[in-house]
């Protein structure tokens, strides 16, 4: 479990968090949704340590620490000095590259990690190609790569396909749902692309106003959710239709 507890945060006069509550269960994928400059990315760089809240907290479970967090961030976020094989190396080494001064088990083991997830991503003779080399899509794999090298347990991925093409899309998109089934990271993944987002996640956290107006599945979206989610949601994916009242003949 990762708890949320009451977050706050503000940016000069602007509270962007204002009570953000939430607790994830271990293994889920979660989708976060809610509207551009609702605090979604700060949301989750508070969790993953990077951003700090003015009040509340973020509790791990027992033997879990902020160093099992990979976060993916929007838009990517790669360092355009190096090469694809040090970008993904960065978080497995503490920042340490080039690795050549890393003893050789050490680098050994870091190489074949990173050739195993490269293999994954569909990557393999990128490794050495600098980013400005890659296309959108290609630089999303190399982000995604990164996040997941390390398998950790807690996986925040922010808007994995913004700007991208629909196929483009869909391949990151589906390459996510694969890689979480195969080790089941506790997952929040953050998209406008609702279409594609909401079959793909097992439960729903919709930030509004600085909260989590609604947490729940897809269908409970579809009932209970409060109006302003509901047609947040259904002007952009159609939501399952509502069970009929049986007819009553007489
Ligand atoms: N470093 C910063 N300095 C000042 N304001 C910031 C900073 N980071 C974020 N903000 C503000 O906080 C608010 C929330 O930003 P955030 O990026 O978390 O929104 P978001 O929900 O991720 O939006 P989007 O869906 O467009 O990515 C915005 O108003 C933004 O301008
Ligand atoms: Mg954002």
């Amino acid at each position: 479990m990762l708890r949320v507890n009451d977050i706050y945060r503000s940016f000069g006069e602007r509270a962007v968090l204002q009570g953000a509550n939430f607790a994830l269960k271990p293994g889920t994928i979660n989708g976060l949704i809610g509207p551009s400059g609702g605090g979604k990315s700060i949301l989750l760089k508070i969790i993953a340590h990077t951003c700090k809240c003015e009040y509340g907290s973020v509790v791990f479970d027992k033997g879990i620490s902020v160093t099992d967090v990979g976060l993916m961030f929007q838009e990517g976020a790669l360092f355009d000095s190096m090469s694809v094989y040090d970008n993904i190396a960065f978080p497995l080494v503490g920042g340490k590259v080039p690795t050549n001064s890393l003893p050789k088990e050490v680098r050994e083991s870091v190489c074949e990690k990173i050739s195993e997830i490269l293999a994954r991503v569909g990557l393999t003779r990128a490794a050495y190609k600098m980013p400005a080399q890659l296309s959108g899509g290609m630089r999303r794999r190399v982000s995604l790569a990164r996040a997941l090298v390390g398998r950790p347990k807690i996986l925040l991925l922010d808007d994995p396909t913004s700007g991208l093409d629909p196929v483009a899309s869909s391949v990151i998109m589906d390459l996510i749902v694969e890689l979480h089934r195969e080790y089941s990271p506790t997952t929040v993944l953050v998209s406008h692309d609702l279409r594609r987002l909401l079959p793909a996640v097992e439960r729903i956290l919709a930030l509004f106003d600085g909260q989590i107006a609604f947490d729940g599945s897809l269908s409970d979206l579809a009932q209970s959710a409060p109006a302003f989610v509901r047609s947040f949601v259904s002007c952009r994916f159609e939501l399952p239709a509502l069970p009929t009242e049986p007819s009553v003949t007489v």
